[in-house]
């Protein structure tokens, strides 16, 4: 079994708490050496970066790399053992999962790639980037996407009064989110609302995606034409 480089294209226009967060959480789990993290241009917290991962300034387009395979939601086909036989390097997003999700894994990385790259998916909910490595080492070491089992929208405790639905898929280790500890910490401790991206109270109605929008929609006009 070759040792895959899972690349990671930072997008975000800072190097936040919670990305330096999830790639520590990476590294911790894949190792240092197998873990890229690329498009690092002068950002603060670069050097706090390499002790996990390799850094790199450029964008993964100008590494000119060979048998890349790209994750991104938009994909057509779900990712395969058979596939990873012949990939090198996985290439994912270094972006936070807003909900409902913008296909921004599209619009800000796949786009731009040569067509030789393959483009494949997980499923059909986004997952937070380390989730998501987790998954790929695991097809990457045979096995199957269906064989894995994961949480969807876990809720989570922030303190006694307060509890929040997480409107993504995480992969299921040993009967657990895959969380790392220190995200919880960071969690609970965060009243910034741009902290905490993407979470919504578990009491409120966690926002519709456009695709359910549109539905309900067309479902008022054909009962108003009735
Ligand atoms: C939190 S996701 C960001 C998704 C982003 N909200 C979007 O609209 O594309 C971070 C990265 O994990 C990978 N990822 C997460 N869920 C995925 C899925 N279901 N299929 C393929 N890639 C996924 C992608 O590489 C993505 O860029």
């Amino acid at each position: 079994m070759s040792q895959a480089k899972f690349v990671i294209e930072h997008l975000e226009p800072e190097l936040g708490k919670w990305s330096m967060i999830e790639y520590k959480h990476i590294s911790k789990f894949l190792g240092k050496d197998r873990l890229w993290v690329t498009n690092v241009k002068n950002l603060s917290g670069q050097e706090e970066l390499k002790e996990y991962a390799t850094v790199i300034t450029e964008p993964t387009v100008d590494l000119k790399l060979k048998n890349v395979c790209v994750l991104d939601p938009e994909g057509t086909e779900v990712l395969t053992p058979e596939d990873a036989k012949s990939i090198d390097y996985y290439l994912f997003g270094g972006i936070l999962g807003g909900y409902p999700p913008r296909k921004r894994t599209e619009k800000e990385l796949t786009k731009f790639l040569p067509k030789d790259y393959v483009v494949r998916h997980l499923g059909p909910m986004q997952m937070p980037t380390d989730s998501a490595v987790y998954t790929v080492n695991e097809i990457h070491n045979g096995k199957k996407f269906e064989d894995i089992p994961f949480f969807d929208k876990p809720e989570h405790k922030i303190n006694q009064y307060e509890i929040v639905q997480i409107p993504m898929r995480y992969v299921n280790v040993n009967g657990k989110p895959l969380i790392s500890a220190e995200l919880l910490d960071h969690w609970s401790k965060s009243d910034d609302s741009d902290q905490r991206f993407g979470l919504y109270n578990a009491n409120e109605d966690v926002p519709k995606d456009e695709e359910e929008e549109e539905e309900e929609e067309e479902e008022e006009e054909v009962e108003e034409d009735e």
